[in-house]
């Protein structure tokens, strides 16, 4: 490959080939979510403890400063929203020269597999492939599960989408952490980032599952409403990038997020 598309992989992945992705794109389907009503005060509050920033390319316009530190993954699929029938219903929003203006480091897109339209969506990943590679673009593939999370939240089905997505062509797959994840791991050919999903009961619980999935080998985390709707979200961040970038035990990351929850000195190790 060129060195463009080293140069945005470089950026997607530290030396320590592990990714911390800050999820900020759910407005394009659910309008202002609590916690992000404004994205320019989150993007500034968390840039500096995050690696990429994963939103529309409506709020990187209008919300995101350019002279930002962090990567940019654009998120590319649309056309439903929270109150439609079927969340499944999506198709590429975004062209390949649109990501190139933006100079975006990827693109996300999300696959409904199993649904109505798991052909569509996945008819959409392989010409987001064919038209962003010859720009040096790599893909992430969301197995996307729309109202079905609990139902769909197991290896067996994650696995097949993963692997479905990889061999589409995606370049990271993004996925649910499970039981068994590390099979997920094991049948996806490309690198493999946990998504969030819904804000845990208890600040340590975000911790011990983003542990296990590294340690089943996650290449990182693709993170949202468990940072930002948390009461603190740099310490929150925080703890992650500890756990992710510097092989914190949930125990020690969950003292370094008490330690910054409750204004004691921020650990400089834990900043970028
Ligand atoms: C929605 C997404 C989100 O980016 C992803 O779910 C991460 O956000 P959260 O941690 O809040 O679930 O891809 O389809």
């Amino acid at each position: 490959m060129d060195w463009g598309w080293n140069n945005r992989i470089s950026k997607l992945f530290l030396p320590d080939q592990h990714c911390f992705y800050l999820a900020m794109d759910h407005g394009y389907f659910q309008g202002p979510t609590h916690g992000l009503e404004d994205v320019g005060k989150v993007s500034k509050m968390l840039e500096s403890y995050v690696d990429a920033f994963f939103v529309t390319r409506g709020i990187l316009r209008n919300s995101i400063d350019p002279r930002t530190p962090v990567a940019i993954i654009l998120r590319v699929s649309g056309g439903i929203s929270i109150v439609s029938k079927d969340l499944s219903n999506e198709e590429v929003s975004t062209t390949a020269d649109e990501v190139v203006r933006l100079n975006a480091s990827a693109v996300g897109y999300s696959v409904y597999i199993g649904t109505e339209y798991e052909h569509q969506t996945l008819m959409g990943l392989f010409k987001l492939v064919n038209e962003c590679t010859p720009f040096g673009i790599p893909v992430m593939a969301v197995t996307a599960v729309g109202r079905e999370l609990e139902e769909k939240k197991e290896a067996r089905f994650l696995g097949m989408a993963c692997r479905i997505c990889a061999e589409s062509g995606a370049s990271v797959v993004k996925t649910y952490y499970c039981e068994d994840f590390d099979k997920i791991v094991a049948g996806c050919p490309v690198p493999v980032v946990i998504a969030g999903g819904p804000k845990t009961n208890s600040d340590i619980e975000v911790l011990k599952f983003v542990y296990n999935g590294m340690q089943k080998g996650a290449s990182g985390v693709n993170l949202g409403r468990n940072i930002w709707q948390n009461d603190c979200p740099i310490g929150m961040a925080s703890a992650l990038r500890a756990i992710i970038h510097e092989k914190y035990s949930p125990k020690e990351a969950y003292e370094l997020f008490l330690s910054i929850k409750n204004e004691e000195m921020p650990v400089k190790s834990a900043k970028r």
